[in-house]
């Protein structure tokens, strides 16, 4: 039987990790407020806040809708301190926190956005990988403009490859009519892996104001009711590109059950998102369930089950 500290172990290309649970960018900040909660090196990696060149304030209020127990949408437009205060501060506060892999979520409005922000980070030896997020549907310009066609997902992976030598995944949109062709258009432009999915495009209207609940009207919809969706992207991804490179499975994603799915679907990791709002203690508790999980299910190592469906 294998020692129970490999069980949980995965990969990432090179990165490796000490199980396959990461908390997905944007629902985590810099790890200030959970390691209030909990010690932090107990997770395979940590995907932080998307960051551009410039520090944005983000949409107007309200800019969250509850859906119940299927998840959330939001429209929160990408807030964050900029890519030089993240340097300074965030980053190293970051890396005092906790020893993994960090993954560094990049976003932008234009190609040289891009680039400018990836080139920051270039030389940050503590970011293992850097996510690009091509699918933010909450600003205008910008994010998901460019996850929306094979070509515009190709001339920024292209753009970001050729400044910096870390490995690049790009981060996907749903709101597609073909995930296949967008994500294999990232790989021959040379992405190292692909994290899909980001949020579903949704709205909620308050029918006794007769108005939408979020004031930017549409937003991201995440957390349960999107993860037979991202399964099923996952999945149609991971057969067409048959283990070109690795793929993070992302949305939707409460429980070690969850995982062992999305990991069986062809995912070599997971980000965990809106999850983490409504109960902080998700991550470990779904790290300290997964063995007692994949015993049950007479599986030895995680790895064995990457992309079996
Ligand atoms: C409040 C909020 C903020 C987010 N911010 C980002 C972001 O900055 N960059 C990014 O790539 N994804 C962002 N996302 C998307 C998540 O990382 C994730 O892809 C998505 O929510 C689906 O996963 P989930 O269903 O587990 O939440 C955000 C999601 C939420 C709920």
């Amino acid at each position: 039987m294998t020692d129970s500290k490999h069980i949980l172990q995965t990969r990432l290309g090179s990165v490796e990790l000490l199980n396959p649970v990461i908390p997905a960018s944007g629902t985590f900040g810099f790890g200030e407020e959970m390691a209030k909660q909990y010690d932090l090196n107990c997770l395979g990696a940590i995907s932080f806040k998307g960051t551009t060149r410039e520090a944005r304030y983000g949409n107007p209020l309200p800019r969250i809708a509850e859906c119940g127990n299927y998840g959330m949408i939001n429209a929160v437009g990408l807030q964050n301190p900029g890519i030089e205060e993240v340097l300074l501060n965030q980053l190293p506060m970051l890396e005092r926190l906790y020893g993994g892999p960090i993954i560094a979520n990049v976003s932008g409005f234009s190609i040289e956005d891009y680039q400018y922000v990836c080139q920051r980070l270039d030389d940050r030896e503590r970011v293992r990988i850097i996510e690009v997020n091509i699918s933010c549907p909450n600003v205008h310009n910008g994010g998901m403009a460019f996850g929306t066609t094979a070509e515009a997902a190709a001339e920024v992976t292209r753009a970001v490859r050729k400044v910096t030598t870390k490995p690049i995944y790009i981060k996907l949109s749903p709101n597609v009519t073909d995930i296949v062709s967008i994500a294999r258009a990232c790989v021959e432009a040379g992405a190292d892996g692909l994290c899909l999915i980001n949020t579903v495009l949704g709205m909620r209207i308050d029918i006794r104001r007769r108005q939408p609940v979020i004031a930017n009207r549409y937003g991201g919809y995440s957390g349960k009711g999107i993860f037979p969706i991202a399964l099923r992207m996952v999945n149609q991804v991971a057969v067409a590109l048959n283990g070109q490179v690795p793929i993070i499975g992302c949305g939707g994603i409460e429980t070690a059950e969850d995982v062992v799915e999305m990991m069986m679907a062809g995912a070599s990791a997971v980000e965990i998102g809106a999850a983490n709002l409504h109960n902080p203690m998700v991550c470990p508790y779904i790290i300290e369930r997964l063995p007692i999980l994949l015993k049950e299910l007479k599986i030895e190592k995680i790895e064995d089950i990457i992309g079996c469906c």
